[in-house]
């Protein structure tokens, strides 16, 4: 795989994530890994285009942070911010132990997830994660992770590799830049400093 572009026909192993026009589609895979109960909301955290693109209800929203995890700009985007031709780069998490994650919270119904596993479904599977507010207080909720065995996972690249990429990028969902813009911004808002995102809006806006 080139550094630049991802293969998007590679199923998952034992997983039935392709749809029959060959798009990888984990809605299946999502409905069947947690058994939540239809009146009890749930916790999401968000820490990409779901803290600044908030186009479902919530019941209420907190600034959040979890731990252990790394966000990164290693996953493609063949459905929303690229095509499956010219995939963008969206974010995703990356295990790593020191890493502190900041982003948003929103305590949800569990049928708003019909909607969101659609707006995920191109390799983004839902975990379990620990949520911790700014108040000290905590909580279990869940989060999409695009792990490296996705079908769209592209991984690392140089970073003028990857502002190339997001420069060059749209797809239904606009262009790529704007969702690496409004993240930056979205972060700058919370009071977050990611040296990863930052360093590539950056190279974005002075290549
Ligand atoms: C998220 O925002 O939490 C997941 C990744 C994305 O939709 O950008």
């Amino acid at each position: 795989m080139s550094e630049c572009t991802g293969s998007i026909t590679r199923p998952r192993e034992g997983a039935d994530d392709i749809d029959q026009a060959g798009h990888l589609d984990t809605r299946g895979e999502n409905r069947r890994r947690h058994a939540l109960q239809p009146d009890t909301p749930v916790w999401l955290f968000g820490y990409g285009s779901l803290i600044y693109k908030v186009d479902f209800p919530y019941l209420e929203c907190r600034p959040a942070r979890i731990h252990g995890w790394a966000r990164r700009f290693w996953q493609g985007s063949h459905d929303h911010r690229g095509t499956p031709d010219k995939p963008g780069r969206v974010v995703t998490l990356i295990e790593s132990p020191q890493a502190e994650c900041v982003g948003m919270a929103y305590r949800i119904t569990p049928d708003v997830f019909d909607h969101l596993d659609v707006r995920e479904k191109n390799g983004y599977l839902r975990f379990t994660t620990a949520l911790h507010f700014n108040d000290g207080d905590q909580a279990d909720g869940l989060v999409y992770i695009a792990t490296a065995d996705n079908a769209a996972f592209l991984g690392p690249a140089p970073y003028p590799a990857m502002a190339r990429q997001i420069a060059d990028s749209r797809g239904p969902s606009g262009h790529n830049r704007d969702y690496l813009l409004q993240l930056a911004e979205a972060l700058r808002k919370l009071g977050a400093h990611d040296e990863h995102v930052f360093t590539l809006e950056q190279m974005l806006l002075d290549p």
